[in-house]
C-alpha cells in the first residue's frame, strides 16, 4: 500500500475560527482534521430549538464537539444526550454508573477491590456499538476525575479515510460487507485485565455478530466513510479468511494516519460529544497510579447505508 499512499494529497489544516450570528455562545474550530470547541454554552439548562440546530449542524461539519466546562449532574448529562436520540445500554451492566443505565462508567478506579468502570475501554481503535445491528449515532463523555498526565483520547476522520482512498480500491470496496462482533478482542482483553467479567450467556446473545457495508453514507452530511474498525470488525462476508486479514490491516493501517487524527487532551468539566458514524477513537492510556473516570452515555443511530 505504501506506493499507492505516495499519489495521495496531504490534508490541509484548519485553523479557521467560525463566528456565530446569534451568538449566545461560540462554536469554534479546532485546529484539527476534525473537531470544534463549544464555548460559554452550559448544558444545565435545556437549549432552544434554534441552539439545538446550530449544535446539530456543527456535530455534522466538525464530527467531534468539545464542550467546555460542564459541571453538569448524570441526570443533566443524560437528558442532553436524549436530545438526539434513544439512549442505548451497554451490555456490561456491572459498569453502569448507580442509578444511570444510561451512563457507562469508563474509569480505572477500584473501590473494595472492585472496579467501578471499564478501565481498559477503547483500547484498539473503533466506532462504539458497531457491533449491533442499529450502532451508535454518537457518544457524550464526560470528564469526572482526570489523571495528571496520560489519558487522552484520538479521534480518526473516517470520512478523510475513505475520500484519499485510490480510486481502484474505492472501486473494490463500495461493493463489500463486514462482520462485526463485540467478542472479536474480548478474550485476548480479559486475558490482560482478568477483571473484566466473564459474560454470561444472556450478554453473548445480545450481541451476536452483525454485518455491515465497508462503505457507507452519513445519514446528515451526505458523505461517504470507511465503517471498519480494528477493534470490532472480524472479516469481509465473501472473501478468504487470509485475503480478508490483508485487506481490513491494510485499511485498519489508513484509517489512522496522523493527517486525520485530532488528539483530545481532557480539561476539567469537559464533555466530548463524537459521532461514531463518521470518526473512530482510541483511548491512549492511563498511568496505574493515576485515576480516571468519565461517564458516558451512547446516543443510539440508524442501520448503516
Ligand atoms: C471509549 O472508547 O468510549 C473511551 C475513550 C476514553 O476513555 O478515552
Amino acid at each position: 500500500m505504501s506506493a499507492v499512499y505516495a499519489s495521495i494529497p496531504s490534508t490541509p489544516r484548519f485553523s479557521e475560527q467560525s463566528a456565530t450570528p446569534d451568538s449566545s455562545f461560540e462554536i469554534r474550530q479546532l485546529a484539527a482534521p476534525l473537531g470544534a470547541e463549544v464555548l460559554d454554552l452550559n448544558l444545565d439548562r435545556s437549549l432552544s430549538d434554534e441552539g439545538f440546530a446550530r449544535i446539530s449542524q456543527a456535530f455534522s461539519d466538525h464530527h467531534v464537539l468539545v464542550f467546555r466546562k460542564q459541571d453538569i449532574t448524570p441526570a443533566q448529562h443524560v437528558q442532553f444526550s436524549r436530545r438526539f436520540g434513544p439512549l442505548q445500554i451497554h451490555v456490561l451492566r456491572q459498569f453502569q454508573l448507580p442509578g444511570h443505565e444510561e451512563i457507562l462508567q469508563i474509569s480505572n478506579i477500584r473501590e473494595n477491590g472492585k472496579p467501578i468502570g471499564l478501565g481498559d475501554a477503547g483500547a484498539f481503535w473503533h466506532s462504539d456499538l458497531s457491533y449491533k445491528a442499529v450502532p451508535s449515532l454518537g457518544s457524550l463523555l464526560h470528564a469526572r476525575e482526570l489523571p495528571d498526565t496520560g489519558g487522552d483520547t484520538h479521534f480518526a476522520n473516517m470520512h478523510l479515510a475513505w475520500e484519499t482512498l485510490p480510486a481502484s480500491l474505492q472501486k473494490i470496496l463500495l461493493p463489500l460487507r463486514a462482520e462485526h462482533t463485540y467478542i472479536k478482542r474480548y478474550e485476548e482483553q480479559r486475558a490482560k485485565a482478568p477483571w473484566r467479567p466473564a459474560l454470561t450467556q444472556a450478554q453473548l446473545d445480545e450481541v451476536k455478530p452483525v454485518v455491515h457495508p465497508v462503505v457507507t453514507t452519513h445519514p446528515d452530511n451526505g458523505r461517504k466513510t470507511l465503517f471498519v474498525n480494528e477493534h470490532f470488525t472480524s472479516r469481509i462476508v465473501g472473501l478468504p479468511q487470509d485475503e480478508s486479514d490483508d485487506l481490513l490491516q491494510q485499511l485498519f493501517a489508513h484509517s489512522i494516519r496522523p493527517e486525520f487524527i485530532y488528539t483530545h487532551k481532557w480539561q476539567e468539566d469537559d464533555m466530548v460529544f463524537w459521532d461514531n458514524r463518521s470518526v473512530i477513537h482510541l483511548a491512549g492510556g492511563t498511568p496505574d497510579d493515576q485515576r480516571r473516570r468519565l461517564n458516558r452515555t451512547t446516543v443510539e443511530g440508524t442501520v448503516p447505508v
